[in-house]
C-alpha cells in the first residue's frame, strides 16, 4: 500500500496558523490535493482536520472514501463516504487494503501525519510552498521522534509564487 502526503505549507514549515486557519493556500493547491485524493480513492484524516473541514463546510471531499481517525465516538451522519475509525495507522491502512484501495492519501494534520512518519508509513510528499510566512501556527509534522532521508523526485512551479516539492520518502 503506497502512502501519499499532500500538505499546503509554508516556507516554515506550518500547515495552519494558531486557531487553525488553513485558507492562505492557492487554487493550485487545492486542485492538487483533490486530484491526488480522487486518484487513490480515499482521503485520511485526523479528528482536528475533520473538524475544520466541516466548520468551513467542505466535509466530506468529494470523490474518495473519507475516512476520519479519532478515538472519540463521532456519529457518522453522512453515510457509506465517511468511515470513522478508533485505529492506529497501520491499522487503518489495513482497512483500506481490504477494501480493495492500492494507494492511501493521507491529508493531516500535523499530529496525524507525524504518526504516519513515524511508523515509517509514509511513501511519497507532495508539499505546495506558498507565499506567506508567520511565526506560530500547527507544523506540518508535530513534535514526535522519526529521521527519514528523502529523495527529491520533482519541483514544480504551480504559479508565479507556489512551488510544489515532490519527495520519496527513503527506507
Ligand atoms: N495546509 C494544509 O494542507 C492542511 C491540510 C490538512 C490540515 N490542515 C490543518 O491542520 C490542522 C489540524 O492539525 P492537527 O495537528 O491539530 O490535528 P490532526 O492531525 O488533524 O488531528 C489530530 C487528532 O487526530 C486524532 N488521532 C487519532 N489517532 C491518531 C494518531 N495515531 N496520531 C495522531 N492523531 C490521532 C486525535 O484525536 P482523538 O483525541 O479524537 O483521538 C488527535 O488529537 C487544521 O487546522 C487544518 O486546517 C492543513
Amino acid at each position: 500500500m503506497k502512502v501519499i502526503l499532500y500538505m499546503g505549507i509554508t516556507p516554515n514549515g506550518y500547515i495552519a496558523k494558531p486557531d487553525g486557519d488553513s485558507e492562505w493556500t492557492s487554487e493550485e493547491d487545492l486542485k492538487g490535493f483533490y486530484e491526488q485524493s480522487k486518484k487513490a480513492g480515499n482521503i485520511i484524516m485526523g479528528k482536528n482536520t475533520f473538524n475544520y473541514v466541516v466548520k468551513q463546510e467542505m466535509f466530506p471531499f468529494p470523490d474518495a472514501l473519507n475516512v476520519v481517525v479519532s478515538h472519540e465516538a463521532i456519529e457518522n451522519t453522512w453515510g457509506e463516504k465517511v468511515l470513522i475509525l478508533n485505529k492506529s495507522p497501520k491499522e487503518v491502512l489495513v482497512v483500506l487494503k481490504e477494501k480493495g484501495f492500492q494507494s492511501a492519501f493521507l491529508a493531516g494534520g500535523g499530529q496525524l501525519n507525524a504518526s504516519f512518519m513515524k511508523e515509517g508509513l509514509v511513501d511519497e510528499m507532495y508539499l505546495d510552498v506558498e507565499p506567506l510566512i508567520f511565526g506560530q501556527g500547527i507544523k506540518l509534522f508535530a513534535d514526535n521522534d522519526f529521521e527519514l532521508e528523502l529523495e527529491l523526485l520533482d519541483v514544480k512551479k504551480m504559479n508565479s509564487n507556489t512551488v510544489q516539492l515532490h519527495y520519496k520518502v527513503l527506507k
